[in-house]
């Protein structure tokens, strides 16, 4: 057998069982009591309030998005189908929480939050495998989809607010979801205000727009999907 043939071989195998490690990990992990999932809900709320008050332009809302718009995302998201998944703007985590619960237990999450409070609390607050955290800027997508080792993803939410920060920043971060997603991949956001869409048509069309009235406040999630032949 060839040397690259046996190359290649060798890495699918390492490749393989690190999926099985990963896959048994999950199944692994013991249900959270129900006091503790409390205190962590009302820990949450609170934190977001005090990032909320310190950067509103930053965090864009008072409380975390309701378990109605968490639902929402994840089904329009489709993430149950994907391998890679990303979230920018995760906050305190129940986004994160929701997209881990329907993701498959072979895929992975790169979750990147710009608030290094955030950052901390999702690290200690969250404990998956699948789950990789990072503190940066939805900017830097492309690079830390690289650093990380991760594939295209299928399935990218994000939550941060387009309409309050600069043009350039935003074109860049649009410029970025539209080259990384994969063929076919969806691109949910969840925004109060239209401006996401002046940014996103150019790159990846009309979008599809759906209100969640159930949430504080109500607002619009929408989809793109990335054509396939892009
Ligand atoms: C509306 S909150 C959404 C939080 C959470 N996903 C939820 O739905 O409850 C927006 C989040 O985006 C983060 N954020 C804002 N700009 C960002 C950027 N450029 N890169 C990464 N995160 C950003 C904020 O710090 C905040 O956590």
């Amino acid at each position: 057998m060839h040397e690259e043939s046996k190359g290649r071989r060798r890495e699918a195998n390492v490749r393989g069982s690190a999926r099985r490690e990963l896959v048994q990990a999950v199944a692994a992990a013991p249900p959270r009591p129900f006091a503790a999932q409390v205190a962590s809900l009302v820990g949450d709320r609170l934190a977001f309030l005090r990032g909320f008050l310190a950067h509103p332009e930053q965090v864009g809302s008072v409380v975390p998005s309701s378990a109605f718009l968490e639902r929402r995302l994840v089904r329009t998201a489709e993430v149950e189908r994907a391998h890679a998944v990303v979230e920018l703007g995760p906050g305190t985590g129940g986004t994160t929480r929701a997209l881990l619960a329907a993701m498959r237990p072979d895929a992975r999450l790169l979750a990147i939050e710009l608030s290094p409070e955030f950052y901390a609390r999702l690290r200690a607050g969250i404990d998956d495998p699948r789950l990789i955290v990072q503190l940066g800027s939805a900017e830097q997508l492309p690079e830390l989809l690289a650093r990380w080792r991760l594939p295209a993803p299928e399935a990218v939410l994000s939550g941060i607010p387009f309409s309050t920060m600069p043009t350039e920043t935003a074109e860049r971060i649009a410029a970025a979801i539209a080259a990384c997603l994969a063929p076919g991949g969806r691109f949910v956001a969840y925004q109060v205000r239209a401006r996401v869409a002046d940014y996103m048509r150019p790159r990846l069309g009309a979008p599809q727009i759906a209100w969640e009235w159930i949430n504080v406040p109500p607002l619009r999630v929408y989809r793109w999907v990335k054509p396939a032949t892009q």
